[in-house]
């Protein structure tokens, strides 16, 4: 047993090295981790993660969500799927991804989710190592990992939007909304992570006002951050999308001709036509960061290079402050080279 596990750790440690040096010598490209989250809760994460997700699907893209919303977990009820697993029992050992992985629509991958998942933060080594083996078979599998994160500033929803490779910061047009999309932009900002952040505006009355909004809440983030951050799209309010939830039949297939479904089509175009090759070593990459910066139970030493030495082993990560948030990138993210300069601006 002992055995077991210290060889366990020298992989891990192995593998940490492995995509450390991978991503600096730009050779693995792996699939893009795109986080959709948001400040407020309720403005649309959900329905957008899912959605773009079976979009960027029909597009040829081989596509998976994995919903990583602590706590409220609802990307299967907007399918209407009832998951026997959750990617917690992958973390316990119980399972092997391929178990706990739903087909959705058009062969979209679904990996739901579990409030269960926050015991990510008693971890161990071996159910480190177990994640990471088992979601290495996904990269090979998926070109785009779409994520839908909880909603806020918790340090656990900060930790997977920064370790992606992109996020959508989501809002609506309204201030309590924009004023947490700000705070949230701000708290991902001293992560120091280099995630490329982009501005959706949800339920807007009218396209280029819609616009307008988001441009605003850009200037803004550029004359306090001294950030770029581009507004990727503008959804319309379309009552369609609520009618959806309630027949369980994502809009995009369930209204094909609905507004909603046109607004993210052309976000799909923007993301796959904008958005450039990722450099931060995958899926294996996103997922031994996320991890990293969660502490890890049992005693267990952490992998060389992400130990969020400052936590408390088993302090739950919600906790604690966004400006004790540990350095979530670990070696592979800190170390590229000009970080600021791999953001994309409004093109
Ligand atoms: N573009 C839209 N037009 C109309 N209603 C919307 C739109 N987007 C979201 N909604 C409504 O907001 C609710 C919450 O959306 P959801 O995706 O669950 O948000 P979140 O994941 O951010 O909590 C939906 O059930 C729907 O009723
Ligand atoms: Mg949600």
């Amino acid at each position: 047993m002992a055995e077991q596990a210290d060889s366990l750790r020298r992989w891990v440690h192995a593998k940490a090295d492995d995509v450390a040096s991978e991503v600096l010598a730009g050779r693995l490209k792996g699939p893009h981790v795109l986080a959709i989250t948001s400040g407020k809760g309720g403005v649309g994460k959900s329905n957008l993660a899912l959605n773009l997700a079976i979009a960027l699907q029909i597009r040829g893209v081989a596509t998976a969500v994995l919903d990583a919303d602590l706590g409220l977990a609802n990307i299967n009820i907007i399918l209407g799927q009832e998951p026997d697993y959750t990617v917690f029992d992958v973390m316990q050992g119980d399972r092997h991804l391929a178990d706990v992985v739903v087909s959705g629509p058009h062969g979209l991958r679904i990996i739901p989710g579990a409030s269960g998942l926050a015991a990510a933060a008693a971890a161990s080594l071996d159910q480190v190592a177990m994640l990471l083996a088992e979601f290495q078979s996904l990269e090979s599998q998926v070109e785009w990992l779409v994520v839908d994160t909880g909603a806020g500033i918790a340090p656990a929803v900060l930790a997977f939007v920064a370790a992606a490779d992109e996020a959508l910061v989501v809002t609506t047009p309204e201030p309590t909304a924009l004023a947490d999309a700000y705070g949230l932009i701000r708290a991902v900002d001293e992560t120091e992570s280099p995630v490329r952040l982009h501005l959706v505006v949800n339920r807007a009355g009218d396209v280029s006002r819609g616009q307008r909004t988001g441009e605003r809440l850009a200037g803004l983030v550029a004359k306090a951050l001294n950030r770029s951050v581009a507004v990727a799209g503008v959804l319309m309010e379309d009552a369609a999308v609520a009618r959806a939830v309630v027949r369980q039949e994502p809009f995009y297939l369930g209204a094909p001709k609905s507004p909603a479904r046109a607004d993210v089509d052309r976000l799909a175009d923007y993301l796959l036509d904008r958005v450039p090759a990722p450099r931060r070593g995958g899926i294996a990459g996103f997922v031994r960061r996320v991890l990293a910066s969660v502490p890890l139970g049992r005693g267990d030493t952490v992998p060389p290079d992400g130990s969020p030495k400052n936590q408390e082993p088993g302090v739950p990560m919600a906790n604690a402050p966004p400006s004790t948030v540990p350095a979530y990138v670990g070696k592979a993210g800190a170390s590229i080279p000009g970080r600021r300069e791999t953001e994309e601006g409004p093109r």
